[in-house]
């Protein structure tokens, strides 16, 4: 598929990653529906890549709301379709061990805690590629791409089970839906990045960051534009479905 001539829809599009997708997409010459639940994230990505040769869109949505995907992506498919890309980069994470110790006594992961990661993740890369590639099938959008973000944290990370397994069922899930549409010209695929410099490591301790990154073989952080990378050649190679692309500095070696 030629970048160039795609029309995209990315989530997670107000800040760090989504918001590098946009703007390489949108530099591209591309069509992006940006969607995000941060309105002044998104109004501050519409003033930003005014400028772009391709077009901006964006609107708000919560991916963890049936309701609102369902009428955005028919919005999108029916404003500024036929979408041929999509790209699920929201994600959060709430850090925390299976069970805690305060004190000599112990507690458990709060069902809160665990619910609201695995929806914003997994749940959420569900919805929005249920809702894209129904119309896709429906419409006959010949070729298609789903483009998931996973991470290196799905190989297990002590302190992330919620965020781990949420964050392995993107890439199983993906690689279902990639066995499922393929007869339908559509292909999935997912990126799983390392340690990349986004606002999402700033909630991080400073020290704890400077160790993990210790660990890189490559020794920094990764770009958001170094993942663009990953998500341009997703979207351009016609030979590459099913697959997971680890983009870590050698982080998972
Ligand atoms: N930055 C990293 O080091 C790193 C590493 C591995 C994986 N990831 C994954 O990459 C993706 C993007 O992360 P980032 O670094 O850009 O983080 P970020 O916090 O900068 O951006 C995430 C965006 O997702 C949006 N979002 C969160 N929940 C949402 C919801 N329910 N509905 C709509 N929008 C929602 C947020 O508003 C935010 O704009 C995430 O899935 C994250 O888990 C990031």
């Amino acid at each position: 598929m030629r970048i160039t001539d795609c029309r995209a829809i990315v989530t997670g599009a107000a800040s760090g990653l989504g918001r590098e997708f946009c703007a390489g997409l949108t530099g591209a010459g591309a069509t992006v529906v940006a969607v995000d639940k941060d309105e002044r994230g998104l109004a501050r990505l519409a003033a930003d890549l005014g400028e772009a040769p391709g077009d901006l869109h964006t609107y708000r949505l919560d991916v963890t709301r049936e309701d609102e995907v369902t009428a955005v992506v028919a919005k999108a498919f029916g404003e500024w379709g036929p979408i041929d890309v999509l790209v699920n980069s929201a994600g959060i994470y709430r850090d925390g061990l299976l069970v805690n110790s305060y004190g000599g006594r112990y507690a458990g992961m709060p069902l809160a805690q665990w619910r609201t990661v695995v929806d914003a993740d997994l749940t959420g890369t569900f919805l929005m590629s249920r809702e894209v590639c129904l119309r896709m099938v429906e419409q006959r959008v010949r070729p298609g791409v789903i483009i998931n973000i996973s991470s290196i944290s799905r190989a297990g990370n002590a302190g992330q089970g919620n965020y781990a397994a949420a964050k392995a069922g993107v890439v199983a899930f993906t690689r279902t839906m990639a066995l499922e549409l393929a007869p339908y010209g559509i292909r999935a695929a997912a990126i799983a990045p390392g340690f990349i410099d986004t606002p999402i490591l700033a909630a991080m301790d400073p020290a704890k960051l400077g160790e993990w990154v210790d660990t890189v073989p490559l020794r920094r952080l990764g770009t958001p534009q170094e993942i663009f990378a990953g998500v341009r050649f997703i979207i351009e190679c016609d030979y590459f479905t099913g697959r997971c692309l680890e983009i870590d500095g050698g982080l998972a070696i």
